[in-house]
């Protein structure tokens, strides 16, 4: 069933959880497609799982159309929600809508997410006036790493805690189809699901939130750099992968690779020929 903005709003209201997860390209997002995912985020976390930055804030537009287009080209059912990324929305209303603009009609994402709460809400009302849905992120934001100090938890005493819960109500009267929660307490974030009408898709907020978002590189053990403490492992594809990658050197140097199953044939007499 091809997923859109309705699918996350009933989803809330019949108290169903949502999936997400995060893809890049065209082969990934094509198997979290046939797997039933709810939503496919091309997130700005590209710029560090698959562009070796050390944070998100050196991330394009033109990154992230790149691979927008593709997981696009690759996702028949799920919602593909394209990231806006640093300076993409924070410089102007004009450039917010501009830039949200390419990333439907350049990139065929169906919605588009960015960072921040009361700080973004003119950005948001002049979004989902242009008729593109936005999924809204608080808590800990990654392209506010420098503002935090680090990818810090956010949100742990009163006062920052507040603030979490009244970007949130600005975000939904902002007119956002949903919410991710990333890096709050749970219990913070149990209390946001249970104000705002739309749906939180949390990544470090507990069980709680309607929906959880991971990305796929953490939870199958493809990047290594480090390990946040709410990635689950899933399953070790790095492994896998570098056991296939060691195999395919030794049969190569071995020449047991490529056999004749895996070459072409002529006939002799062509060959003779060529001699
Ligand atoms: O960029 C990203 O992958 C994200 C998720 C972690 C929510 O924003």
């Amino acid at each position: 069933m091809k997923n859109n903005i309705s699918t996350f709003l009933e989803a809330k209201q019949k108290n169903e959880k949502l999936t997400m997860l995060t893809a890049y390209d065209y082969s990934m997002a094509k198997i979290m497609d046939n797997s039933g995912i709810n939503g496919i985020l091309v997130g700005d976390s590209l710029g560090m799982v698959c562009l070796g930055y050390k944070d998100t804030l050196s991330v394009t537009m033109e990154d992230m159309l790149h691979h927008i287009k593709a997981v696009s080209r690759g996702s028949e059912n799920a919602l593909v929600v394209g990231d806006m990324p640093f300076m993409s929305y924070q410089t102007s209303v004009y450039d917010a809508v501009k830039n949200a603009g390419r990333i439907i009609q350049e990139g065929g994402a169906g919605a588009v997410k960015l960072e921040g709460g009361s700080t973004v809400y003119e950005q948001v009302k002049v979004i989902v006036k242009a008729q593109i849905p936005v999924m809204g992120h608080i808590g800990l934001t990654p392209q506010s790493v420098n503002m935090f100090g680090g990818f810090k938890i956010q949100g742990k005493d009163e006062l920052k805690a507040k603030d979490i819960i009244e970007d949130a109500k600005k975000l939904e009267d902002a007119g956002v189809f949903s919410i991710v929660l990333e890096g709050i307490p749970y219990k913070l974030a149990k209390i946001i699901t249970e104000t705002v009408s739309v749906p939180t898709i949390g990544i470090g907020a507990g069980k709680y939130c309607d929906g959880q978002i991971l990305v796929y590189q953490d939870m199958l053990g493809l990047f290594t750099d480090f390990t946040p403490k709410f990635v689950k492992s899933y399953g070790n594809a790095g492994e896998v992968i570098r056991t296939a990658f060691e195999d395919y050197i030794k049969e190569v140097k071995n020449g047991i690779f490529p056999s004749e199953k895996h070459s072409f044939n002529i006939s002799d007499d062509i060959i003779k020929k060529l001699y």
